[in-house]
């Protein structure tokens, strides 16, 4: 597979115009947040809602980062407020996404700045995911009525949402939240992955017992497919996981779903929304690339010279056709950062969820975008 590969001083380049974008965009969403995903290319105005505002938050966080201005640090502020506001009242935050909400807002905030603020909304939310832990099965349930048979799985999607136990457990001292996030690891690691490398979206246990009982999908093509965006974050969640349990099995792990996930690219290196499709004209999945590439350069801080350099070189070739063929380079066009995204597609094996932002920018597409290109700008502090 032959591509460009970004290099350093085009990762800034590529930053300064996502920062142009989201500088215009700070008089519009600071008190309000983007709606997770856009609708004719603009994002509309939202409450904190739903598992995607902590994105909105921690894309002014790296713009901060890249420009040092100090607009993006209040209204990123302005927001970890807004952050301590929801936990503290509870608004929708039945659900696991703890980390994917205060991980980007108010662990960057408090990495960053100090907040205490920040510090401890970060915790209220990491007790809250806590909460969701089920001893039978050992696993953190994402959805629904604790303990509710039909809701009762794990989602490859909550690997990025331990490292917010992680961290709790550095600064409170406290073992029970990194306990939780080894068992959550154990038991995804053992499920998760299938025998060619694929995975499973959601994987259900039997309530009773704790046994291991069904993958399925819930926002894949089918149940026995690879939707796009799970696989990375497999990626990225093998990744992170290594960082915190230095296990060798998440780099092996790692290796099989990085290849199936890059073996499945088509020419120009968009992934398709679902990985079961390889060419043809299904909607791309943008923010898959973005995120299984952040995973990709994660990954290399820990692996031998060459095999990182091939993850690195990998990771920069997703990043040029991102900017290739799905940046925006004109606020006329959007005001988000990465077109061709799909939130939700539904299809003839699985028609539950509807079609949600397809062929549109989404928030965590637009803020691993900012990541990826972070991190190969420079060397990156991650904020998971
Ligand atoms: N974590 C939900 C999603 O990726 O759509």
């Amino acid at each position: 597979m032959q591509y460009r590969a970004m290099t350093p001083a085009e990762a800034g380049q590529a930053l300064d115009a996502a920062c142009g974008i989201l500088r215009g965009n700070l008089a519009r969403f600071t008190d309000k947040f983007q709606y997770s995903n856009s609708e004719n290319q603009f994002y509309a105005p939202s409450e904190n809602l739903e598992w995607t505002t902590g994105f909105c938050t921690g894309e002014y966080w790296l713009a901060w980062e890249h420009t040092g201005e100090a607009a993006f640090e209040a209204a990123a502020l302005r927001q970890v407020d807004s952050f301590m506001d929801r936990i503290r009242r509870r608004v929708d935050v039945d659900h696991h996404d703890m980390g994917f909400l205060y991980t980007p807002s108010c662990v960057a905030a408090y990495k960053l700045t100090g907040s205490e603020t920040g510090r401890d909304a970060a915790l209220l939310a990491a007790d809250n995911l806590l909460s969701r832990f089920q001893q039978k099965g050992q696993f953190l349930q994402a959805w629904g009525a604790l303990g509710a048979r039909d809701n009762y799985r794990l989602i490859i999607d909550c690997l990025l949402n331990l490292p917010l136990l992680y961290w709790a457990g550095e600064v409170t001292g406290e073992e029970k939240y990194r306990a939780a996030a080894l068992a959550h690891t154990k038991t995804s690691m053992a499920n998760l992955v299938r025998p060619d490398h694929s995975t499973y979206h959601t994987f259900f246990f039997d309530p009773e017992t704790g046994a291991p009982l069904r993958g399925s999908t819930q926002q894949g093509y089918k149940d026995g497919s690879a939707w796009a965006r799970g696989q990375a974050w497999g990626v990225y969640g093998m990744a992170l996981s290594y960082r915190y349990t230095r296990d060798e099995a998440c780099i092996g792990l790692f290796r099989d779903v990085t290849g199936y996930f890059i073996e499945r690219l088509p020419e120009d290196l968009v992934p398709y929304w679902d990985l079961t499709f390889t060419d043809g004209s299904e909607p791309r999945d943008s923010s898959a690339s973005a995120i299984a590439a952040c995973g990709m350069l994660e990954m290399a801080r820990y692996l031998p010279a060459e095999e990182a350099a091939y993850y690195t070189d990998m990771a920069q070739k997703l990043a040029w056709a991102l900017w290739e063929h799905c940046a925006v380079k004109d606020a006329r066009v959007s005001n988000g950062l990465l077109l061709h995204g799909v939130y939700a597609k539904n299809s003839p094996y699985n028609p539950i969820p509807q079609d949600r932002g397809v062929d549109e920018c989404n928030t965590w597409g637009d803020y691993f975008y900012m990541e990826l290109l972070t991190r190969l700008a420079k060397r990156w502090a991650p904020y998971w």
